[in-house]
């Protein structure tokens, strides 16, 4: 009895590990834009390009991108959600023109903005009589008239297993994050309500107070006095040292001689 009581328990353990690991990303998921990965703030954004919700809020996603430049790092997410029947194709498409274009990011944000824009073309009832591959052709027609990638290199994508496998990876990245709906927006890793009603306001009054206690990081970058010296002793650290004092990495600014009570020579 005891024995199938710890057999049941380690079954449900192994269980559970197996569901819980997921594949490791051969690089941080997603493509951003704007500052560094390690900005002071990074908004991701979780989104399916045939979700009404994720179109919707794209403008303003756009306003914030443009008026917070390198302040602040924006990346985006593909989370197909399997309601929307093309989802999972469209979502694998940014990946291929990810992929096409080398990674570039402008490629890569147009697709976003286009295929929102022409989201009908691809909804459940407009396609309900297409085939899979008909779905696919539709949108890779589509892609090739906008100039972004040639059908051919589309279509190619489209049925290259790697870019296939690299949208699952994404989406059960997402799923490790805990994100079960799209437009999902997360600030430096924590789920916000962000949604579609959101302005460019209503984003600065959640960036900016964020930015601003930053600021005694960044205001010590300045220029030192001519008469002190500038001591990067961390990254996003810096100190102006007094004459005499020395600069110790990741502790900053020590005076190791002392003289006339408390002089540093
Ligand atoms: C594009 O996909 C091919 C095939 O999977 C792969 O060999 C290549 O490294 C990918 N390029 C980029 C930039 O992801």
């Amino acid at each position: 009895m005891q024995l199938t009581i710890i057999s049941v328990i380690l079954a449900v353990v192994y269980v559970g590990f197996i569901s819980a690991q997921v594949p490791i990303p051969s690089r941080p998921d997603g493509y951003g834009v704007g500052g560094p990965a390690d900005a002071h703030v990074v908004v991701e954004m979780f989104l399916d390009p045939l979700c009404p919700g994720c179109k919707a809020s794209w403008p303003t996603v756009l306003q914030v991108i443009q008026a917070y430049g390198t302040r602040i790092h924006l990346r985006i997410h593909t989370f197909p959600l399997p309601y929307h029947t093309n989802s999972f194709v469209a979502s694998q498409g940014l990946h291929v023109v990810a992929n096409v274009t080398n990674r570039n990011l402008d490629a890569i944000f147009q697709y976003t903005t286009k295929v929102f824009e022409n989201q009908q073309m691809w909804y459940n009832d407009a396609t309900k009589t297409m085939t899979m591959p008909q779905v696919i052709d539709s949108l890779a027609t589509f892609i090739d008239s906008i100039g972004l990638v040639t059908k051919d290199k589309f279509l190619a994508g489209m049925a290259n297993d790697d870019i296939n496998g690299e949208t699952r990876i994404s989406w059960k990245y997402a799923c490790s994050r805990g994100v079960a709906g799209t437009p999902t927006f997360l600030i430096n890793g924590v789920t916000t309500s962000a949604n579609s009603a959101w302005s460019l306001d209503d984003w600065k009054s959640v960036i900016d107070p964020i930015l601003a206690s930053n600021k005694k990081v960044s205001s010590q970058i300045k220029d030192c006095p001519p008469d002190q010296k500038q001591c990067a002793y961390a990254p996003h650290k810096t100190q102006c040292c007094l004459a005499g004092e020395r600069c110790i990495p990741n502790v900053g600014c020590r005076c190791f001689n002392f003289k006339n009570g408390n002089k540093c020579v």
